[in-house]
């Protein structure tokens, strides 16, 4: 269940904090080791000690006050942990986190944490309805903060209504759930492209395109993360090579054709995340071509397709994803790729906005699959889109094995 995982609860000041003692019980029972993070208000609430006794572990307080003052508490803390759940979550908690402010301990753990964050609201209805309170939801959730409830029932002032912390059982389910998800890929073989090509003109010059790779490299460490075997062919990106990741690094078209179709037989799965250039000069140079006041023709052969070429030769069980990167009818020209090319997904995106997509952190894509509804994702980081992407990829898989 949660043999061997680190969680981190951080616990705010709510009148529900006397439920988060039940919750690390549970975690702890379900097989994992808690570190408890309070801020002080809540140390108030419910003694530190009573935490130490159900989780054997020092509670972090006081961030001027360190056991082990020759750490660094709080990124050690961060590097420890595999989740962070903070529950409850105040109104106030959720506002320093949403604008990145650190002054206390779970607020100074917060942004020096890698990994998922859940969080459990518990607040008054008006309070969780207020709309700075569901602006700091928004950004959260666009950040990738997972949010347990809040449930409807009775809350603290008596009053019945939205705010009451979701019960210690439901959040020790998502976190569960969560992690469960984390072996969806547990096994499997999976083919990732990545980044741009680039066709060269002459020695120093080249045609290529504004793709970063990180789209490709945040699905390659995700498809990791869940278990599978991971091969990433990719173009030149200025992104080290993701750790436990098979890396191969090529220049053209030509070249991710030749690697990526000589492993093509092993994968469960093909990811085509590379903005693979559709042309490439018909005859570079080979040396440097001079500069003349004469206008210049270019002539330009078509590249092979990858993910065609794949496609045209896959087993019924291998699934295939393209992605499709428009300017405009973006789901129209998607379904008609996918189509083609015999996609099991497709992951559309929209590269006329600033800021989003190609080359940039954020991305905001529309998910689709022959026949089912559009699933919109975004504007949100690539690594959690990734995630999500792999959640849907790893249901059309087990549809296909079944
Ligand atoms: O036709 P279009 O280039 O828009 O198709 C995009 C999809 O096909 C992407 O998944 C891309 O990685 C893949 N592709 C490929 N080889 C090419 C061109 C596109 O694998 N030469």
């Amino acid at each position: 269940m949660l043999e061997g995982k680190h969680i981190l609860l951080g616990v705010s000041s709510s009148v529900a904090c006397y439920k988060a003692v039940e919750l690390a019980r549970l975690f702890q029972k379900a097989g994992a080791e808690v570190r408890v993070i309070m801020t002080k208000n809540a140390a108030n609430l419910v003694q530190p000690l009573q935490f130490e006794a159900v989780t054997g572990n020092p509670v972090y307080c006081d961030i001027f006050n360190c056991r082990a003052p020759w750490e660094v508490e709080h990124v050690a803390m961060a590097k420890w942990g595999d989740v962070f759940v903070v529950a409850p979550a105040t109104s106030n908690i959720l506002a320093k986190m949403a604008a990145g402010i650190a002054d206390d301990a779970p607020t100074t753990l917060y942004p020096a944490f890698p990994h998922t964050t859940f969080v459990a609201p518990a607040m008054h209805t008006e309070m969780w309805l207020h709309p700075a309170t569901q602006d700091n939801i928004a950004i959260l959730q666009k950040r990738g903060v997972r949010f347990v409830g809040p449930e409807t029932g009775e809350l603290a002032s008596g009053d019945v209504g939205i705010g009451r912390m979701a019960e210690p059982e439901h959040i020790l389910e998502a976190v569960m759930d969560f992690f469960a998800q984390e072996l969806s890929l547990k096994g499997r073989c999976v083919l990732v492209t990545a980044g741009p090509t680039q066709e060269a003109i002459d020695p120093v010059r080249f045609i290529s395109n504004r793709s970063s790779g990180k789209m490709g490299y945040a699905i390659a460490e995700e498809a990791v993360r869940r278990g599978a075997e991971v091969t990433l062919v990719s173009g030149p990106t200025l992104l080290p090579d993701p750790p436990g990741v098979t890396t191969i690094r090529v220049r053209t078209a030509l070249e991710m054709h030749r690697e990526a179709l000589a492993r093509a037989e092993k994968p469960d799965i093909f990811i085509f995340a590379a903005a693979v250039s559709d042309y490439r000069p018909e005859k570079p140079s080979e040396k440097k071509m001079k500069k003349t006041p004469e206008k210049m023709t270019l002539r330009l052969a078509p590249n092979p397709d990858i993910a065609r070429d794949i496609g045209r030769k896959a087993r019924p069980d291998q699934v295939l994803v393209g992605f499709s990167a428009e300017t405009h009818n973006i789901e129209q020209s998607a379904r008609k790729k996918m189509k083609e090319k015999h996609f099991d997904l497709i992951v559309a995106n929209d590269v006329s906005s600033e800021g989003i997509g190609m080359g940039a952190e954020l991305n905001a894509v529309v998910l689709l699959s022959p026949g089912g509804k559009p699933e919109k994702m975004g504007p949100a980081p690539k690594k959690f889109l990734a995630s999500r992407i792999l959640d849907k990829v790893a249901e059309v898989m087990n549809k296909k094995k079944m």
